[in-house]
């Protein structure tokens, strides 16, 4: 279904862009691999053992709209095109009450995950939409759904990447191009929800999982879904 389909990956360095990077590339995507290092983008590429001609690097501080644009705009020039974006830029901070957060962390936040989002967004829909087909999915997070305390910046900012994401959903609806998030709690990195159960990681989520979820957002047959927001985090 991803046959030659051209995935760019943001946050492809992270956690969790790794092993989603991996399962596009072994459905047959290629792969624009985005973020802030080159170094770092080929060390991903060459431990997951990408082909050369299957990637293509775009260095960008995606806060920036113009080195967003430069990123997609070198992927597109190595690839051909940009089929998918999975937004994946990570960033948190918290442990703070409200009445004494510093502007700064909230600005860093907003930052991170709404300028990041707006950014990525504005350099490839367009592309997207003219071509009839495009998809975009980013990882939502259980704050931006519901007040927890001292996590005010980070939530902000989440539910302001959720809301532009789910606003572009409704824009873009009926052309071919669909917006959807995955809301997670946890990210179980190290798969301890099987090797060490606790009431706590009980309700993680392994990258394995998202990726799955990302897999079946991006095929035809999810055409219909969008504006969605598919919980995985055990709750609903
Ligand atoms: N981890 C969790 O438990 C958790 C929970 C809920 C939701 N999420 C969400 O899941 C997604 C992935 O999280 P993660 O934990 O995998 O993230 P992560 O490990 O913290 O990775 C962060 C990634 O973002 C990239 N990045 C950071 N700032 C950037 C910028 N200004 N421009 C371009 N790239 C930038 C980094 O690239 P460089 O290599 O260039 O630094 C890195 O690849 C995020 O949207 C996060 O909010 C995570």
């Amino acid at each position: 279904m991803l046959h030659e389909r051209v995935v760019l990956v943001t946050g492809a360095t992270g956690v969790l862009g790794r092993v989603v990077v991996a399962r596009f590339a072994a459905a047959g995507a290629r792969l624009g691999l985005v973020g802030t290092h080159l170094d770092r983008l080929t060390e991903v590429a060459r431990d997951l053992g990408l082909d050369a001609d299957r990637w293509a690097p775009g260095t960008a501080d995606l806060r920036d709209d113009g080195e967003a644009r430069a990123a997609v705009k070198s992927v597109a020039d190595r690839l051909g095109r940009v089929d998918v974006v999975l937004h994946l830029v990570g960033g948190w901070t918290g442990g703070t009450a409200v009445v004494d957060l510093d502007p700064a962390e909230l600005r860093t936040m907003l930052d991170q995950h709404l300028w990041t989002t707006l950014n990525i967004i504005q350099a490839t829909v367009p592309a997207m939409i003219a071509a009839g087909w495009g998809r975009i999915a980013a990882v939502g997070s259980r704050p931006a759904l519901e007040a927890v305390p001292k996590s005010a910046a980070y939530a902000v900012a989440k539910t302001a990447e959720d809301t532009l994401l789910r606003t572009v959903a409704r824009e873009v609806a009926g052309t071919g191009v669909t917006a959807n998030l995955v809301t997670v709690g946890t990210i179980d990195e190290k798969h301890e929800r099987e090797s060490a159960p606790t009431l706590k990681n009980a309700t993680w989520t392994t990258p394995e999982e998202i990726a799955a979820a990302f897999l079946f957002l991006c095929s035809d047959e999810a055409a219909a879904m969008n504006g969605a927001r598919l919980p995985l985090d055990h709750k609903g």
